[in-house]
C-alpha cells in the first residue's frame, strides 16, 4: 500500500517494551492501595482507549480540540516561519490531527529539510499516524518514538534545531507539581534559540466544563471505563466495568476537572499478577483522571519555575484555550553558561 520511499522515511524506536509491564504493576499496586484510590491516566490509552480519544476529540462538547485547532490555524505560518530546517518534535501526539496544520504550512513555505519527531506511549496509533503523514507530505522523514515522556526524555535526538510541541493541554492531567519537574526536564534538552509550543486550556464556566467530560453520548464514559479493561488484560484482573459509574467534576479550589470511577456497589477485585484483592466501597471512588485548567498567571508562575518564558501568547477570540510559545529563560541560559564555565576552569585546574 506504501511505496518503498514512503516506507524508508519512517523510523520507529521502541523504549517501552521492557518497561511498561513493570511499571504498570508498580502504578496499580501503589494506586489501588492508598487512601484516595487512583489509575494514572496513561493507562488510558491502548489501542481502544487511544480511538475512543479520537472520538472524544470530534465531539461539538468537547471544545478543546476544535478550540485549538482553530487556533493553530491561525497562526501556524507565524510558528513556522525561521524555522527553515530542524526537528518539531511531538510529545503525546496521538492521531498527529494538529501537526497536519503546522506541516501544510512548511510545506507550501518549501520548508522541506523538517523532520517530524512523534513520541506516544500508543504504539498502534503512532505507526498508523506515522504512515498516514509520510504519504501525505513527500520527502518527509518521521521518526517514532514509542515512550514515557516522562522518563524517556534522553532518548530524543537533539542535534538538530527544534521545536517541541505538547498539544491538547495534556500538561493539565499533571500535578502542578509533576508539571514544573515535566517542563524542567524539556528545558535542560531546549538550546536558546528552540521553542516550545504548549497547549493550555483555560478556566471557563463549570457548565462548559462539566459538559465536555459528561458528552451526552457517553464516550467519555466509555473511555473513563477502559482503564479497567486495561488493567484487567495486562495484570490478570477480574474489575467488572457495569460495578462502575463515570463521574466528571469541576473541582473549582484546584482549577482542575476530575475524573473518577465511582462503585455502584461493594466491589471485591482479584488482581492475580499483583497477587493482591482490593476492596472497593460502595459509593467509593477511583480517581483516573485530573485536567487542570489554567489561567495566565498560574501559567506564568508554572514556565516561569521551570526556567522558561513566555515569548509569544496566542488564544482564541472567547480566551478559552491558548496556545503559548515558550523560550528557554534567559536568567536560566545564564545559570547553566556560568556552570559550565566553573567546570571547565575546575577541570583546567586539575590538569595544570
Ligand atoms: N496531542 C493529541 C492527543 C492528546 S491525548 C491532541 O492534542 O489531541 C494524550 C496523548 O498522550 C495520547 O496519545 C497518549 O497516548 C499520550 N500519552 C499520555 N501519557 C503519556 C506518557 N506518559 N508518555 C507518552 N505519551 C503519553
Ligand atoms: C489528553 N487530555 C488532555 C484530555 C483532557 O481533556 O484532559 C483527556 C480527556 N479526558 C477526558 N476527555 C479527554
Amino acid at each position: 500500500m506504501y511505496s518503498a520511499s514512503s516506507i524508508d522515511r519512517i523510523e520507529v524506536k521502541n523504549c517501552m517494551s521492557d518497561t511498561y509491564s513493570n511499571d504498570l504493576k508498580n502504578d496499580v499496586l501503589k494506586g489501588l492501595t492508598a487512601t484516595q484510590k487512583y489509575i494514572p491516566s496513561k493507562y488510558f490509552y491502548d489501542t481502544y482507549g487511544s480511538r475512543l480519544f479520537e472520538e472524544i476529540s470530534l465531539l461539538p462538547e468537547y471544545y478543546v480540540t476544535h478550540t485549538e485547532l482553530s487556533i493553530l490555524q491561525d497562526t501556524a505560518s507565524a510558528i513556522i516561519e525561521n524555522f527553515p530546517e530542524g526537528d518539531l518534535i511531538e510529545l503525546g501526539s496521538g492521531a498527529n490531527v494538529k501537526i497536519k496544520t503546522l506541516l501544510d504550512i512548511a510545506y507550501k513555505s518549501y520548508l522541506a529539510d523538517i523532520r517530524y519527531v512523534s513520541v506516544d506511549v500508543s504504539e498502534a496509533l503512532l505507526v498508523k499516524a506515522l504512515k498516514e503523514l509520510v504519504t501525505i507530505y513527500p520527502d518527509l522523514r518521521v521518526l517514532g518514538i514509542v515512550a514515557d515522556f516522562t522518563k524517556h526524555m534522553k532518548e530524543i535526538p537533539l542535534d538538530r534545531n527544534k521545536v517541541f510541541i505538547f498539544f491538547g493541554s495534556t500538561i493539565g492531567n499533571f500535578t502542578e507539581k509533576e508539571s514544573i519537574v515535566f517542563l524542567k526536564n524539556i528545558a535542560r534538552f531546549m538550546g536558546p534559540n528552540d521553542r516550545f509550543l504548549l497547549g493550555l486550556d483555560m478556566v471557563k464556566p463549570k457548565e462548559i466544563l462539566e459538559l465536555a467530560y459528561n458528552d451526552p453520548p457517553g464516550i467519555t464514559s466509555k473511555f473513563n471505563k477502559n482503564i479497567l479493561s486495561v488493567v484487567n488484560r495486562e495484570l490478570d484482573a477480574n474489575f467488572h466495568r457495569d460495578h462502575f459509574d463515570h463521574v466528571a467534576f469541576f473541582n473549582g479550589g484546584k482549577n482542575q476537572i476530575e475524573m473518577h470511577l465511582r462503585a455502584n456497589r461493594t466491589v471485591s477485585v482479584k488482581i492475580k499478577k499483583l497477587d493482591l484483592t482490593v476492596e472497593i466501597e460502595k459509593d467509593e471512588t477511583i480517581r483516573t483522571e485530573i485536567s487542570r485548567k489554567f489561567r495566565r498567571e498560574s501559567a506564568e508562575k508554572m514556565v516561569d519555575e521551570a526556567g522558561l518564558r513566555i515569548n509569544r501568547w496566542f488564544s482564541d477570540p472567547q480566551g478559552w484555550f491558548s496556545l503559548v510559545e515558550l523560550k528557554k529563560s534567559t536568567s536560566y541560559l545564564w545559570k547553566e553558561h556560568l556552570r559550565t564555565q566553573i567546570a571547565q576552569r575546575k577541570a583546567k585546574r586539575v590538569k595544570g
